[in-house]
């Protein structure tokens, strides 16, 4: 049966090589992005998004099956803050209902190894209280105290958006709506956003130290675009609630062998 798709971030990276599989696959998919998409709309402001699933809503006579938001950026801004998590979160709040005509409604999105790294403890707790004014007013805090302080807003997003995919998937909207909610959390990915990132041997050599990945190297966006496809097919029945590494052994390698709580 044709499935429709919502692909957030679709006209670059991540976003459009998923679309791309989707489409390849005979899917039918709504493209959302700030330019170059059916759906154009800013996922950093409130008002943006409410467009963005007025658009969403409209075009697909309110029945969806699958949400797969991509849409991110990883400067040291506030903006950071708005689109990597609110622009997700509120964004997938605003959609569930569109979900629930589909037999296999499936929602994936997008966090990081990052997640992993030094944080804001304070702005995550913020982030996960939905306070979005909160958060912003500690991410300006983190940038006028400077780079290795605002530096810390990325992977903060990033961590929060994993952990509130946690609590947000074994609820009754989700799980018991038979919804599977989960991410993907990328090592290093060959897109647009890490062009700067790798531009020199130096700011490639540190990126590396932060982000080693052995396996691998270097991610194509395809890669990443097939495990999302998979999280949200139909084969997919159980999985949940979960951030899955795809990070070429960045996870292994930066948290070591035991993570579970003794
Ligand atoms: N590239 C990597 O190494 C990497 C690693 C881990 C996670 N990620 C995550 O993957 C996702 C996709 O990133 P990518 O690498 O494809 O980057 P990209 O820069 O190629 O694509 C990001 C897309 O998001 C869109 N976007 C940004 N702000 C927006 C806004 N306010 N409203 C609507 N759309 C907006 C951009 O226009 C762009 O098309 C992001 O969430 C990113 O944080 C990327």
């Amino acid at each position: 049966m044709l499935r429709t798709y919502v692909i957030t971030g679709a006209a670059s990276g991540i976003g459009a090589a998923t679309s791309m599989l989707l489409k390849e696959r005979g899917a039918n998919v709504i493209e959302v992005d700030i330019h170059n998409c059916e759906v154009i709309a800013d996922l950093g402001t409130a008002v943006g998004r409410a467009s963005a699933i007025e658009q969403v809503k409209e075009l697909s006579n309110g029945k969806i099956d699958a949400i797969i938001p991509c849409a991110g950026s990883v400067r040291a801004n506030v903006q950071t803050v708005s689109v990597n998590f609110f622009g997700v979160t509120d964004f997938l709040t605003g959609l569930r209902p569109m979900l629930n005509g589909s037999p296999a409604p499936r929602v994936a999105t997008i966090s990081s190894v990052a997640s992993l790294l030094p944080n804001s403890s304070e702005l995550i707790d913020a982030m996960l209280a939905d306070d979005e004014p909160r958060a912003l007013t500690i991410a300006q805090e983190l940038i006028d105290q400077g780079p290795q302080f605002g530096g810390l807003i990325y992977g903060s997003t990033k961590q929060a958006l994993s952990r509130w995919i946690r609590c947000e998937s074994i609820k009754s909207e989700w799980a018991g709506a038979g919804i599977p909610l989960n991410a993907v959390a990328p090592g290093m990915v060959e897109t647009p956003m890490i062009t700067k990132m790798v531009a020199t041997a130096e700011s490639r050599a540190a990126t590396d130290a932060l982000i080693p990945m052995p396996l691998n190297y270097y991610l194509k966006p395809r890669q990443v675009a097939y495990l999302l496809a998979w999280l949200t097919s139909e084969e997919n029945t159980h999985t949940t609630g979960q951030t899955i590494y795809i990070d070429g052994g960045s996870d292994a390698t930066i948290r070591g062998e035991n993570i579970w709580i003794s």
